[in-house]
């Protein structure tokens, strides 16, 4: 016989949201009530399961004296308790929901207040939870007051009637895995803990409670209609627009409408009889009109960013001056919208994005993916029983978050299958609130939804999509579409985003997309520099795919948000040699210019020579004008010249300062001249050497020693790069993933055999065949050396034999100079790192820069550093100059070392810089997720030839 007891922690494998709790209700900032902040240092006690102690602890006069400490808002895993598990869809438990395992960490958490000594006496109190993960038990001066899941998610209790002046208890269970769990399967690491803060609220007699602020834009008129509901009486008022009504009577004036772009709000009152809440009121209606997402009459374009909470340090307890940080890196990055992927932000993220103007797609926290494992099956979203728990959730984002202009569409979650408790969701949030549209990326049909949204869809669907030849449901063929996450900016990439703009800006239905994501989840940790998956013994992680951003954990900006920045810039500046015009349009949805100031610039070989104002109209949105250049400046030199055109801020603004740089665009005016050296010098053979001009080579090998004073190093033909996460693709990927190909192939280990060294007249020749062991494939590879006495020329000839079937890394050749050599100086693109798909913001000039800093720091270490178009270089006393122009990179170790590194403190420098010049490269994609390199982006190997010109640098 068996039978099952009730026991004390049952509510942690009940599907229900929870018991206890207030209703959920409208968030804000600040009231004159007063509050009381709980944040600080916590006892901490962790045990194995969820039972492993009894409740005695919540009692008052429990002696905690000998617990640990922890931070609140924090997570325990954090802070040495325990540690992180990072895991992307698959549940690091069995899946048998609710259940959760038996070894369950639980932190008990204790803390002992005081209140002001001018506390009020009257009223009540609430109790705010802004975030727990994943289920909290809490107990005020020992009496039980409830229990709750739903991660990030604000809790309230009444606990007015409990408090003490002196000495109050505040006990929180947390319990790392509970039903809930099962709803929060988020792509991130698991991180239990109070990691969001938690505060005492007085609640004055006739204090506001929920209230809804709606504020919409009549864009024909120019008028506001304002109407505050409120659950207590009382009045409005909004001084800058003399409206003082009561509390549900609409008011209609004349106002300047919020967008991202002109974040205008204005700064009212709530008061009710007992408390005044400032607003911060923006005006804007949002509408799905004519098959597009309209705001304010104008149809938005999207320039978004994915953006997870991420401190490399405390996990999702973000400070407030991290989440301006992002919003102002967003903001100084030509970002508009940010999905608040995948669950509310904290709430002052959005203050912020109602602030500075950002767009918002806010996401419920809600997603059951490990659920895939098994075919959807027994996916809560489909099973009633747990239709109560996402609604709750669905109501306590939206009540929470229900006054933010930012906020435009609200999501239903990710990745959480399809079912009937979604549809719930969706109809509940209808009817609470109509002004705003509906986003769930699951339904394909579009059946509860505003929008057709899709993830990493490749260039060629969106095309089709675009020219609404995608089919689908009659309801989703007259549906904007969206890319709610594309180019995965995981590793070095994302590549092909310009291609991915070029479409959003070429088919109104494309209403744009959200990068995945902002920022890389890597975890800061001695041994490492950051941690990823796997670093803390996890048994099922998934790697470094939990560093996929645009901003390395520490948010230092990577080459991918340079990119996208440029990508997306709202000026589209065109030159036209021709007629010496520069064509500027305003590619903004709302503002219009008069924000910017232009400038001209010419360059001669790189070198500014002249630059000035360029008159550029205030252009209206869509606008265009034709702006003419000067003449020319005369150029005595007969060098390389080009035009630079700069669209920067006039003015100091709320996210930049005066002069940063927001648009930009190069075009040439006359071609680089080519440098002639005359074959006058032939190769004389020596006592084991020959020597060329300047150059000493090996009589046996031809390989080079030395040019001039200078030591060269294992000069050759070079195919290999240390795969990237995008050349290595995801598991999953059906297409050809050439990371493994390539290796599969040999291209690591390629041989050398040396065919022939010829000393012709005025000629040194090797010729060789480059080829993997165990394969007929290879690269005839001739080298070919002349000089005029001085300089010394190497043209190589390749010619690929037999069955190619893949792209090659890169095509170049590589050498090892000194140790010591400490930087280099070069005139072609910079000052950053760029790829055949990735070259937008690669800006022609002259640049410099150390080997060190030449290096992208990329969290997982892989391929990086490419400078492209370098017409020259010059590096360790020696110039190198490229004909046609090459790909520049220069490292302390050689790729094989960088491709066996798991942490960039894998990398130890060692006596020689390697360089690589490369003739191509292969395109990046991004296939760590989404499709890979374009075709016109890929290597494919073919007959090339490529020449460079080496001079030892005197004086
Ligand atoms: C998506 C998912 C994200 C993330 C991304 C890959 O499928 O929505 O949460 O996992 O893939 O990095």
């Amino acid at each position: 016989m068996s039978f099952r007891t009730t026991s004390a922690i049952d509510y942690v494998e009940d599907v229900s949201p929870g018991s206890g709790a207030l209703p959920p209700r409208a968030r804000y900032a600040s009231s004159d009530a007063r509050s009381l902040s709980l944040n600080g240092s916590w006892r901490f006690r962790l045990s194995p399961t969820a039972d492993a102690e009894d409740d005695s602890f919540a009692a008052q006069g429990f002696d905690a004296g000998g617990w640990a400490e922890v931070s609140v808002p924090g997570h325990w895993v954090l802070q040495g308790h325990g540690s992180p598990i990072y895991t992307n869809h698959l549940y690091p438990f069995p899946v048998d929901p609710p259940r959760v395992p038996t070894k369950n960490p639980t932190g008990d958490h204790l803390h002992t207040f005081d209140l002001p000594s001018d506390w009020p006496s009257d009223g009540g109190a609430v109790l705010r939870f802004d975030g727990v993960e994943s289920c909290a038990r809490v107990w005020l001066n020992g009496t039980d007051i409830g229990e709750f899941k739903g991660s990030r998610l604000p809790h309230e209790f009444a606990v007015g009637h409990l408090l003490k002046p002196g000495g109050n208890v505040l006990a929180v269970r947390v319990h790392q895995w509970s039903a809930g769990s099962y709803l929060e399967d988020q792509d991130q690491w698991w991180l239990p803990g109070i990691f969001r803060d938690v505060t005492l609220l007085h609640r004055p007699a006739g204090g506001v409670l929920d209230f809804f602020v709606h504020a919409s834009y009549d864009h024909v008129e120019g008028l506001g209609t304002l109407r505050v509901d409120s659950d207590v009486d009382g009045r409005v008022t909004v001084p800058g627009l003399d409206i003082d009504v009561a509390t549900g009577e609409s008011v209609t004036v004349p106002v300047r409408p919020w967008t991202a772009e002109t974040p205008r709000l204005y700064d009212g009152v709530l008061a009710t009889e007992g408390e005044r809440v400032p607003l911060r009121v923006g005006f804007r209606t949002v509408v799905l009109e004519d098959g597009l997402i309209k705001v304010n009459g104008t149809p938005l374009l999207f320039k978004g960013v994915n953006r997870h909470e991420w401190h490399p340090e405390r996990g999702r307890a973000l400070d407030l001056e991290t989440m301006r940080e992002d919003v102002l890196l967003m903001k100084r990055h030509n970002i508009n919208a940010v999905r608040t992927s995948h669950y509310p932000p904290h709430p002052a993220f959005l203050d912020l994005c109602d602030e500075y103007g950002l767009w918002v797609v806010d996401e419920c926290d809600l997603e059951t993916h490990g659920f895939t494992e098994q075919a959807w099956r027994d996916n809560p979203v489909d099973d009633d029983r747990w239709t109560p728990a996402l609604l709750d959730r669905a109501a306590r984002m939206v009540e929470r978050d229900k006054n933010h202009p930012s906020v435009v569409i609200w999501s239903l979650g990710n990745e959480a299958g399809t079912g009937r408790g979604l549809t719930a969701m969706a109809e509940w949030i209808r009817g609470r609130d109509g002004s705003r549209l509906i986003h769930y990326e699951g339904d394909i049909d579009c059946r509860d939804t505003d929008v057709y949204s899709r993830m990493y869809a490749d260039h060629a669907e969106v095309d089709r999509i675009g020219r609404g030849l995608d089919g689908g449901t009659h309801r989703r063929r007259g549906l904007p579409f969206i890319l709610c996450e594309y180019g995965h900016a995981m590793g070095n990439g994302p590549g092909g985003i310009a291609d991915y703009q070029h479409l959003f800006e070429s088919y109104d239905r494309i209403q744009g997309g959200f990068i995945w994501e902002w920022i890389d989840h890597g975890i800061k940790d001695e041994r490492f520099g950051f941690a990823y998956g796997g670093d803390f013994g996890e048994e099922l992680h998934d790697g470094n795919f939990v560093c996929d951003g645009l901003l390395f954990p520490d948010r230092t900006p990577s080459p991918g948000l340079v990119e996208y920045k440029k990508v997306i810039e709202p000026v589209r500046i065109v030159g036209d040699r021709a007629d010496g015009t520069v064509r500027v349009t305003n590619a903004y949805d709302f503002a219009d210019l008069s924000a910017l100031t232009f400038e001209w610039s010419y360059q001669v070989d790189g070198e500014t020579v002249e630059s000035g104002v360029l008159p550029v109209p205030e252009l209206a949105p869509g606008e265009s004008a034709d702006v003419k250049l000067p003449d020319p400046p005369a150029d005595p030199r007969g060098g390389e010249t080009q035009w630079t055109v700069r669209a920067t801020l006039a003015a100091d603004t709320a996210w930049g300062p005066r002069d940063h740089l927001v648009a930009w665009a190069q075009f040439p005016l006359s071609p680089r001249p080519l440098t002639v050296v005359a074959r006058s010098d032939g190769p004389v053979l020596g006592k084991g050497q020959i020597t060329l001009g300047p150059a000493a080579f090996d009589a046996r090998t031809g390989a080079l020693r030395s040019i001039g004073g200078i030591d060269v190093r294992g000069l050759r033909l070079d195919v290999w790069r240390a795969p990237t996460d995008n050349d290595n693709g995801a598991a999953w990927q059906p297409d050809l993933r050439y990371g493994p190909l390539w290796r599969e192939l040999g291209l690591h280990r390629m041989q050398h055999r040396l065919n022939s060294v010829e000393l012709g007249d005025d000629a040194l020749t090797v010729r060789t065949r480059v080829a993997p062991a165990a394969r007929e494939v290879a690269l005839r590879t001739v080298y070919r050396w002349t000089s005029d006495g001085t300089r010394l020329r190497l043209t190589v000839s390749v010619a690929p034999e037999g069955d190619w079937r893949l792209p090659l890394p890169r095509l170049g050749i590589r050498l090892g100079l000194a140790g010591s050599v400490d930087g280099a100086r070069w005139f072609g693109g910079g000052p950053g790192e760029a790829y055949p798909d990735t070259t937008s913001a690669s800006m022609v000039g002259r640049w410099e820069s150390t080997i060190d800093a030449l290096q992208t720091p990329y969290v997982r270490p892989q391929e990086n550093g490419a400078r492209a178009d370098v017409r020259w270089v010059e590096i360790g006393g020696l110039r190198v100059e490229g004909e046609p122009e090459f790909w520049f990179t220069a490292r302390r170790w050689t790729s094989e070392q960088l491709d066996a590194a798991e942490h960039p403190t894998d990398l130890k420098a060692g006596d020689t810089v390697w360089v690589n010049l490369d003739h191509g490269q292969q395109g990046i994609g991004s296939q760590s997720c989404g499709p890979g390199a374009l075709p016109q982006y890929q290597l494919r190997p073919a007959p090339a030839e490529f020449t460079f010109l080496f001079s030892e640098i005197h004086g």
